[in-house]
């Protein structure tokens, strides 16, 4: 049996006029057709969430046709999209999958800036009656959000008429919206998809709301019974995982990680015990911890621009804590961007390397020497996993000022005093950059000049006719 909604009414008024625009014609198109279409998900619960007083602005809408029929229709969806686009010759249009799904996308569109619509049809195969029938409509929509996350999440708006703004609500998700919960639609959610574990977390911390009690409990149970132990999730070497649960996996962890609330969420997880979801052995204790904030101090100091994709280097450090072996093994398969898996991989002989090293290099130019090699999200990796304060300060010192430190002359000055070119032009500049860097022509600190004024090209002149005596 159907259980009969709760409804409650929204205005669609409310979201910016471009979006009500193409909303009211994918309304109509589906009319004509004989169709229903619901806007679901996560555009429902952020209009629901929106001050009312501001015009909402949503990037992602899912919109769900209900075709009614048993199997004519199963490619309403994809109908509709092309109806729309031939409206929209802007749009682009991407059709994926034996599910016969369709989305629209606008890129820099003067009215819809990066818009981008998901159209599914709803599943009606179980329910073989004429459209007419309100119960079988009201079956398949609800099939259709049953199968979604948490209830907040389950909500539709009805576009269509009879009865659109009609707001459907099967779970009880207007009631977890206004008492905050996070809440999920059945027990076996979790164990269905693991990643749900991780959008739950970043739900609450990104909406401030808390996961409800039980909820927490089928979280608990899906990390120990699936992830913890055996292989829904990332698991040990050796282990097969579906490639479609890595690359979603991924994308949780991308969002999570580059969220400005990252370390709340992350302490969520791991008291969630989810961390073992990426492996059974991690686990975030105070020195992981410590490394964390640690890198994240150093790359919004030294990045603030964001050259590198800081999520992609604080999952580095996460990833780092498992044993030498498995690094690499988990950084595959989560089919991360090939320079992480390379750093994983290699992590523990460069870290090996430099920690020997570093020691017997006093000199600027000896520690230039040794970590010119390694690129930047290598050297804060081993920096921030370094227990020696002083190599923290020596790949600090690199980063900030040494690696760009040049020389007083360069080659063109050589060729202008005389030298010939050749393999001691090569060494010669290496030699006078070394000299640079130990301060030997600065009138300062050690190594903190190089410099290119004008006494400390004299100085560097001077250094060569001594050193390097023109026959
Ligand atoms: N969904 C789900 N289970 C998942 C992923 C998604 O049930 N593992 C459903 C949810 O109903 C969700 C919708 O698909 O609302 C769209 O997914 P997504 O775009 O990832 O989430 P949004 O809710 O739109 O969240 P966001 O605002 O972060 O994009």
């Amino acid at each position: 049996t159907v259980k009969a909604a709760q409804t409650a009414r929204l205005d669609r008024a409310r979201l910016a006029l471009p979006l009500q625009n193409i909303l009211a014609i994918a309304a109509q198109q589906a009319e004509q057709r004989g169709w229903h279409l619901y806007l679901v998900g996560g555009g429902v619960r952020d209009l629901l969430l929106a001050d009312p007083d501001q015009p909402v602005t949503l990037n992602d809408l899912d919109l769900v046709v209900d075709g009614f029929h048993q199997s004519a229709d199963v490619g309403a969806g994809v109908e509709l999209a092309r109806s729309l686009q031939a409206l929209y010759p802007h749009a682009r249009l991407d059709i994926h999958g034996k599910f016969q799904t369709a989305a629209l996308l606008w890129h820099n569109d003067p009215d819809l800036d990066s818009l981008w619509i998901d159209i599914a049809t709803a599943r009606t195969e179980f329910y073989p009656y004429p459209a007419a029938n309100p119960e079988v409509e009201a079956s398949s929509i609800r099939q259709d959000l049953y199968r979604r996350d948490f209830t907040i999440n389950a909500l539709a708006l009805r576009l269509t008429q009879p009865r659109a703004n009609e707001l459907l609500d099967f779970f009880g998700g207007l009631l977890d919206l206004r008492s905050k919960q996070i809440c999920v639609l059945h027990s076996n959610s979790f164990i269905e998809d693991p990643t749900r574990i991780f959008r739950a977390v970043r739900f609450a911390v990104r909406l401030g709301f808390e996961i409800e009690p039980q909820t927490a409990d089928f979280i608990r149970y899906a990390v120990s019974t699936t992830c913890r132990a055996r292989d829904a999730c990332l698991g040990e070497s050796g282990r097969v995982v579906a490639p479609a649960l890595q690359t979603r996996l991924k994308a949780e962890l991308k969002y999570i990680l580059q969220a400005p609330d990252w370390k709340p969420a992350l302490k969520q997880l791991s008291d969630l015990g989810a961390l073992s979801c990426l492996h059974p052995t991690l686990a975030l204790d105070a020195e992981l911890w410590q490394q964390l904030r640690l890198v994240d101090r150093w790359l919004r100091r030294f990045d603030p621009q964001q050259m590198f994709p800081h999520w992609q280097l604080l999952l580095d450090v996460l990833l780092a804590r498992l044993a030498p072996l498995e690094r690499g093994f988990v950084a595959q398969t989560l089919q991360l961007p090939k320079d992480s898996i390379t750093r994983l991989t290699t992590l523990s002989q460069v870290q090996e390397q430099l920690t020997e090293a570093l020691p017997k290099a006093p000199r600027p130019s000896q520690v230039v020497q040794l970590l010119k090699p390694y690129d930047v999200p290598m050297l804060m990796l081993v920096a921030v996993r370094s227990s020696e304060r002083s190599h923290r300060q020596q790949i600090w010192k690199y980063l900030t000022r040494w690696s760009q430190i040049k020389a007083p002359l360069d080659g063109h000055d050589l060729k202008r005093l005389g030298y010939k070119q050749g393999r001691q032009f090569k060494q010669i500049l290496e030699r006078l950059l070394a000299a640079t860097l130990d301060g030997e022509f600065g009138d300062g600190e050690f190594g903190e000049r190089g410099g290119s004024d004008a006494a400390s090209r004299a100085r560097a002149e001077r250094y060569l006719a001594e050193h390097y005596p023109l026959k």
